[in-house]
């Protein structure tokens, strides 16, 4: 949203006016309702979400939820960290509790996110902070069963890596299998003694050697 005459001279996102910056985008997308709404096959009617961190340097809540709702988003989908927290420490819960409370009396619904490990968890956050709804990222890597509480068997995390592989490959048939190397790990999360079998999938890289090393 800053002009490319800014980003060229050095200008950091963080440094720009995050409810101005939001405002833009917002009324842009708003401006286009109708088209993207036809594009999605829903005559005109696209529901519009934003999701964001709480704030730049600091949480930034108060004045971007309010902002938000007059805006006419559907749904807003909070990180609770900031942009300069990166992904350090917790997400603070709390402060996504409060941008729930400046909702309230409005059709405008919030989800959570951030450190989310189980639907479990999900479901105590949503009693705890009276949010409507939560997203799971981090913890869907290499774990895609996790929305379905299902615990896989190994045969079917070993089926997963080979059907993650094989479509990465035909999605870009330019590359070879070594910027999938971390997902394909991700799969043995929390199988023990698969140390070895790691280090095996850290050096694939083509489908046979995947095929090769799960055999
Ligand atoms: C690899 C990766 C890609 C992400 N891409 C996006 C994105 O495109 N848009 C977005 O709003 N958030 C994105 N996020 C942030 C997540 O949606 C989420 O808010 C954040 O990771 C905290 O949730 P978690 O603890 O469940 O991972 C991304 C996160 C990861 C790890």
């Amino acid at each position: 949203l800053t002009s490319q005459e800014e980003w060229k001279n050095g200008k950091r996102l963080a440094d720009t006016d995050l409810p101005e910056n939001m405002k833009q985008a917002v009324f842009k997308m708003k401006s286009s309702e109708m088209y993207l709404g036809n594009l999605a096959g829903c005559q005109g009617q696209l529901p519009i979400s934003v999701k964001t961190r709480i704030g730049y340097h600091e949480s930034q809540i108060e004045e971007v939820v309010p902002f938000l709702i007059e805006a006419g988003v559907e749904r807003i989908a909070l990180h609770g960290r900031t942009f300069d927290a990166r992904y350090s420490g917790c997400a603070d819960w709390g402060q996504i509790a409060k941008a729930k409370e400046l909702t309230k009396g409005t059709s405008v619904q919030l989800w959570g996110s951030g450190d989310i490990k189980s639907i479990k968890q999900a479901n105590e956050f949503i009693k705890l902070y009276g949010v409507d709804g939560i997203l799971i990222a981090r913890a869907a890597f290499g774990n895609p069963w996790i929305f379905k509480e299902y615990v896989p068997s190994w045969e079917e995390r070993k089926n997963a890596m080979l059907y993650h592989a094989e479509l990465f490959l035909k999605y870009r048939p330019d590359l070879d299998l070594r910027p999938m190397r971390k997902h394909i790990t991700w799969y043995c999360k929390g199988i023990e003694g698969s140390a070895k079998l790691r280090d095996r999938l850290m050096k694939v890289i083509t489908l046979d050697d995947l095929v090769n090393v799960l055999d």
